[in-house]
């Protein structure tokens, strides 16, 4: 089969285009530094020929929420129109656990629009929420690192290794179409907390500071809104096994 990853250099995107190599598929990565501008439509139709399945690990992250609901609408409609155009018989797109019920938060609602967008269609779709990455504190710190201090907010997750959402995100590529699929790791932490863990066990020279985000949304990021549900998919390693492997050892911080 062949498939095509959106966003296949990024973190999760990564994984899911080393699984899909394994697997024996033929991978196309689909990302502006290979020649493809998914927002533009650039070099999209062409990189698309003789794609089975498309796996959307596309990511902007902005603090304006505008801007990431305009990516990741406009990127699912593109994926899905290009796709449609090429012969592209499947869409598995890469969400979050839990976002409705953080709903003021700008990413997630912009994240439920790639959602709606890719279930528009016209080409079936399947959507793999997943919890937090194990790689998630990291990514909070390579953005917010200022000098000897990085804040991560306190978040109560039950994360997930981005190399265990790569594998699975093929799985699905390779079944029928359809359906919203939940996917977390095994144990309940505090974001904040595996920061702390994250920069001890690779001796970053900054401090690493909880915070607790202000309003309605900070509690419900720390109560517990992003928390796998009843029915989903459970899969390993834990935090402490993954933060002891060459997996989280190579995250440049
Ligand atoms: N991080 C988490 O904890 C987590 C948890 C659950 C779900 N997710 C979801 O997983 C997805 C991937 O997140 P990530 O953290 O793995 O992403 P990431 O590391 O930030 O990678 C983003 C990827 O998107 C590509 N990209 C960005 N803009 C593009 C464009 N206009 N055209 C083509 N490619 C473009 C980038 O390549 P170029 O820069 O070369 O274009 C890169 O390959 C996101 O949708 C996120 O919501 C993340």
């Amino acid at each position: 089969m062949r498939i095509a990853i959106a966003g296949g250099t990024g973190v999760v995107g990564s994984y899911a285009a080393d699984a899909a190599e394994d697997a024996g598929h033929d991978v196309v990565v689909l990302t502006r530094h290979s020649g493809v501008d998914v927002m533009t439509g650039e070099g999209l139709t062409a990189a698309l020929d003789g794609v089975d399945v498309i796996v959307d690990a596309l990511n902007l992250f902005s603090l304006k929420g505008s801007v990431s609901k305009a990516f990741f609408a406009t990127t699912a409609r593109n994926l899905q129109e290009a796709g449609n155009r090429a012969g592209v018989r499947h869409v598995v797109t890469l969400s979050i656990v839990g976002m409705e019920g953080v709903p003021r938060y700008p990413y997630y609602a912009a994240k439920l629009a790639q959602e709606a967008a890719t279930q528009r269609g016209p080409l079936p779709a399947t959507i793999l929420r997943a919890t937090q990455f194990h790689e998630f504190p990291a990514q909070v710190m390579q953005l917010s690192h200022r000098g000897p201090v990085a804040f991560v907010p306190h978040i109560r997750s039950q994360p997930v290794a981005a190399r265990t959402v790569g594998a699975h995100l093929v799985r699905l590529a390779a079944e029928q179409p359809g359906g919203t699929h939940e996917l977390a790791g095994p144990d309940v932490h505090d974001i904040a907390d595996l920061a702390k863990r994250f920069a001890k066990a690779r001796g970053l020279s900054f401090r690493v500071v909880g915070l607790r985000l202000p309003g309605k949304t900070g509690r419900q990021l720390r109560s517990g809104a992003l928390l796998a549900t009843e029915g989903t998919t459970i899969d390993g390693p834990s935090f402490d096994a993954w933060l002891g492997s060459e997996d989280a050892k190579r995250i440049p911080l």
